[in-house]
C-alpha cells in the first residue's frame, strides 16, 4: 500500500498550478453520456476518481482518446452507441460520484442498472435525494439484490423541491431533466461552482438551463443534445489545501489558475487568522510568518466555508495561537482526521458535531493513517511542520482527488516522498 513520507520544517515557497476541479469533472464526464456526438473537455486531473469514472464510461461503449500538453490534459469523448446501462458494482462501489450516472443514462437510454455506490468514508451518505428527484421526474425505480434499477421511456418536467441542497442531486437531476419533456424547476438547488460549470456545459450541448448558483434552477428540456467543448474551472479544494500549505509552512506560495471567488470563504478564514492573501488576476499569493491565530470554522455549503476544507483547516489549528473550534453541519462523523494528528501531539478534542482545538506550539512525526481525500490531506500539511518524518498511510485515499500531491509539494521544496 502507497504511503507519503513527509519530512518537515522546510517553508514552502515558489509557484504552484492548481488542476482541474475533481468535483466539476466528475459530473461533467457524466454529462458525456447525454450526447451521441463528441465532446471535448480541457483540463482533465489525473485523479484515481477520475479513472474509475472513464473506466465505467467506457464499459459502457463511450470511446474516449486523452491527450496531454504542457500544463493540462485534455478528453475526446464519444457515446455514440451506448452498449449496456449497467454499471457494474466493483466500479460504482469505489466511487460515490457513480451515482449521478444514473440521470444521464435514463435521460439517454430510458433505463440504468446500477449498484449502491460507495466513496469516501464520511458518516452515512443516503442517495435518497437523487431517487427521489429522479422518481418526481416520471421514473420508475426498484431497489433489490444491492442495485437500483430505474426505468422510464420519457421523463416529465416537474417542480422539485430539495431538502437539502445536496451539490450531487442537484447534478443528477440537472442531468435528467436536460432531454425531459417540459419545464423542470429544482428549488433548495445547491449553489456550488460546480454547478455552475455544469449548467455551462450543457447550455454548451444546447441544453436550456437557467439560474445555477442560485436557489432554483430551471430546466426546459429538449429532444437532443450534440457536442461541445468544456474548460474545467479549477479546484477550489486543492487550491485551499495549497492556501493552507504555505501558511503552516511560514511560506510564501504563488498559486495559479485559481477563480479567487471559489475559495473566498477559506482566503477570509485565513486572514482573519492573520495570514496573508492576495489575489492577483487569475493567481493567489499566500505568504505567512509566525504562528496562526485561531479562527472559529462552521463548515456550511457554498458560499459557506467547505466541509471539504475543515480537516486541513484542522491541521493548521493544531498549530495556531489560542483555542479554535470547527463545527460540521454538513456530514456526520467527518472528524477521522482528529484522532490520527493527536499522535502527532495535537491537543483536539471532539465533543459532537465540533472539534475543540487547543494549538500546540509543535507537532512531531508519527505514522497515520488517512481515513478518506481531505484527512489524508490535512496529514500531509501536518507532516510539513512537524519535527522530523511523518509517514501518511493510505495515499490511495490522497490520489483520488489530488493530482500529482507529492510533486507538487516538492516542486514547492518540500521534503515528501511517495513509497509503495
Ligand atoms: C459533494 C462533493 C463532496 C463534498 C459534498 C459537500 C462531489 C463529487 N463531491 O458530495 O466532495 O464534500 O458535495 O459539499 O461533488 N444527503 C442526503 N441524501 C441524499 C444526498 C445527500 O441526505 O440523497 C446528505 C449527505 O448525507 C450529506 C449532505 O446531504 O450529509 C451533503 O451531501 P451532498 O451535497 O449530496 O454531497 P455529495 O454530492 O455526495
Amino acid at each position: 500500500m502507497a504511503k507519503y513520507l513527509v519530512t518537515g520544517g522546510q517553508a514552502l515557497s515558489g509557484a504552484v498550478r492548481v488542476s482541474g476541479a475533481k468535483n466539476a469533472v466528475l459530473p461533467t464526464l457524466a454529462a458525456i453520456l447525454l450526447t451521441p456526438e463528441t465532446c471535448v473537455l480541457h483540463d482533465i486531473p489525473d485523479l484515481r476518481d477520475v479513472q474509475v469514472m472513464m473506466e465505467i464510461l467506457r464499459l459502457l461503449g463511450v470511446k474516449l482518446v486523452v491527450t496531454q500538453d504542457e500544463t493540462r490534459r485534455h478528453l475526446l469523448a464519444c457515446a455514440g452507441s451506448l452498449d449496456t446501462f449497467e454499471i457494474r458494482a466493483d466500479l460504482t462501489r469505489q466511487m460515490r460520484s457513480s451515482i449521478f450516472l444514473m440521470g444521464p443514462l435514463l435521460g439517454r437510454l430510458g433505463k440504468v442498472r446500477i449498484a449502491y455506490p460507495g466513496g469516501c468514508a464520511i458518516g452515512p451518505r443516503p442517495i435518497d435525494l437523487h431517487l427521489r428527484g429522479l422518481a418526481a421526474l416520471g421514473a420508475r425505480i426498484v431497489e433489490r439484490y444491492g442495485y437500483i434499477e430505474a426505468e422510464a421511456p420519457r421523463l416529465r418536467g416537474v417542480e422539485i423541491h430539495l431538502d437539502f441542497p445536496s451539490v450531487g442531486a442537484t447534478e443528477n437531476i440537472m442531468m435528467a431533466a436536460v432531454l425531459a419533456d417540459g419545464v423542470t424547476v429544482i428549488r433548495n438547488a445547491a449553489k456550488e461552482p460546480e454547478i455552475v460549470d455544469l449548467q455551462n456545459l450543457l447550455n454548451a450541448m444546447g441544453a436550456r438551463v437557467k439560474g445555477a448558483g442560485m436557489d432554483a434552477i430551471r430546466i426546459e428540456g429538449v429532444r437532443r443534445l450534440h457536442d461541445a467543448t468544456h474548460n474545467v474551472i479549477p479546484d477550489r479544494i486543492e487550491a485551499g489545501t495549497f492556501m493552507i500549505a504555505a501558511a503552516i509552512t511560514q511560506g510564501d506560495v504563488l498559486l495559479e489558475n485559481v477563480i479567487p471567488e471559489h475559495v473566498e470563504s477559506t482566503s477570509a478564514k485565513l486572514r482573519e487568522a492573520g495570514v496573508n492573501v492576495r489575489e492577483i488576476g487569475e493567481c493567489m499569493r499566500v505568504t505567512n510568518k509566525g504562528r496562526v491565530h485561531a479562527v472559529d470554522i462552521k463548515t456550511l455549503p457554498y458560499p459557506g466555508f467547505p466541509t471539504d476544507m475543515h480537516p486541513q483547516m484542522m491541521a493548521l489549528m493544531s498549530v495556531c495561537q489560542g483555542t479554535s473550534m470547527i463545527t460540521e453541519t454538513v456530514f456526520e462523523n467527518r472528524f477521522s482526521q482528529a484522532e490520527e494528528l493527536r499522535r502527532m501531539g495535537a491537543n483536539i478534542k471532539i465533543e459532537g458535531r465540533t472539534a475543540v482545538i487547543s494549538g500546540v506550539e509543535m507537532l512531531s512525526g508519527a505514522t497515520v493513517e488517512a481515513a478518506d481525500l481531505r484527512s489524508g490531506a490535512a496529514l500531509v500539511l501536518a507532516g510539513l511542520v512537524a519535527e522530523g518524518q511523518t509517514a501518511v498511510e493510505g495515499a490511495i485515499h490522497i490520489e483520488r482527488g489530488y493530482e500529482n500531491l507529492d510533486g507538487k509539494l516538492r516542486g514547492l521544496g518540500a521534503i515528501v516522498e511517495r513509497v509503495e
